[in-house]
């Protein structure tokens, strides 16, 4: 149904929330134009629906706007998915032209100076705000995605009141999701069980006012059974990384055991349907207890593979998520820790794994 583009995995900002792995990809290993265009074609040919241009920053590709056009002639729905910094009328005119159909903008928070501070990057908001503009101003459909931690949750009506001044259609509450950057960041942005009760007042609130569709997504810590984790592996989602790697969520690579074809050596239908990394953990044979005899197994597929290898070092088991995994003590030792945690020192998103530690009050 949809193809995530990571077009490349460069990005002015820094979120210590980042879902991009740990070992980001250089721009020279990024695949050239050429390659996207012919893979845009073998997705229409597959069926797929929609395209998600994503990053990184997607606006740091200069043929971005070439690539949505392709797309758009390809009768893809197209969607991008950006933190907006790097929109000017300029570019917004030929986003325009080039067909786009949505954009989904990202916030990192209402206040001005906390959305500097968790994007390590000056002024952020005042930018963003002149994109949303400008793509309103285009008339293009509008989503604010803010991803919502500790720190920011309590400025839940600020978000829906910016959401409704920006005429933005959507807006999307996505908790963190806990793999990658934001695994490393996990106690400074887990919000405690009592501002989870209180967002979700707020998001009732909302709703009840209409005019204004809402996607909250729980965080999965305070479930007791686990998110049906890319709607299954290998059955809906593919996910290609800026150096051409197919996967079946954007987290994937951090599972050792897995090698995954690039669509510099096979054609994407091949690996779909082929793959060793696609075929391994679709479906429901390969689980075991107590999924295999679970009568949720075709409903949330067993959880999160990616949390299963982060939290327990091996891909293969329960998400710990569940309280029917023997490991789900792990999860609440983990709000535990986050409760008793009220500083944020951030691991900030860098290029260059050695450099990565810098905090902050
Ligand atoms: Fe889902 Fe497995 Fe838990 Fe059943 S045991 S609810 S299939 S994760
Ligand atoms: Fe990879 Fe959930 S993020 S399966």
């Amino acid at each position: 149904m949809s193809l995530l583009a990571e077009l490349t995995h460069r990005c002015p900002l820094s979120c210590p929330y980042c879902s991009n792995p740990l070992e980001l990809e250089r721009k020279a290993q990024e695949l050239e134009t050429q390659d996207w265009l012919r893979i845009l074609e073998e997705a229409a040919a597959m069926g797929v629906l929609q395209v998600h241009f994503s990053g990184g920053e997607p606006m740091a590709r200069p043929d971005l706007y070439t690539l949505i056009a392709h797309a758009h002639k390809l009768n893809l729905y197209t969607n991008l998915i950006t933190s907006g910094v790097l929109i000017t009328a300029q570019s917004m005119k030929q986003l325009d032209e080039s067909g786009l159909d949505h954009v989904q903008l990202s916030f990192q928070d209402t206040d001005h100076a906390e959305a500097d501070r968790l994007s390590d990057f000056p002024q952020v908001q005042p930018r963003k705000l002149e994109a949303a503009q400008l793509i309103r101003a285009a008339g293009i459909p509008l989503t604010l995605n803010f991803v919502l931690q500790k720190a920011n949750i309590s400025r839940i009506p600020a978000m829906f009141a910016l959401a409704r001044q920006l005429d933005a259609q959507r807006v999307e509450m996505a908790h963190t999701q806990y793999y990658g950057w934001a695994l490393k960041n996990r106690a400074a942005l887990l919000p405690s069980r009592a501002q989870l009760e209180e967002a979700a007042h707020y998001v009732a609130q909302e709703e009840a006012k209409g005019g204004l569709a809402i996607d909250y997504v729980t965080p999965d810590y305070y479930a007791d059974r686990p998110k049906p984790c890319m709607g299954g592996w290998g059955q809906r989602f593919l996910n290609i990384s800026p150096s051409g790697h197919v996967l079946p969520c954007h987290a994937a690579e951090t599972i050792p055991a897995l090698h995954f074809d690039s669509v510099r050596e096979r054609s994407l239908s091949d690996i779909w349907y082929h793959s060793r990394a696609f075929t391994l953990f679709r479906g429901t044979a390969w689980m075991p207890e107590p999924c295999a005899s679970c009568v949720r197994k075709e409903i949330d597929w067993g959880g999160c593979r990616c949390q299963a290898l982060a939290l327990l070092g091996d891909a293969t088991q329960t998400d710990p998520v569940c309280t029917l995994s023997p490991h789900r003590h792990l999860i609440d030792d983990a709000i535990a820790e986050a409760e008793k945690t009220d500083t944020q020192h951030f691991m900030y998103r860098r290029m260059g794994a050695a450099s990565l530690q810098k905090t902050r009050p």
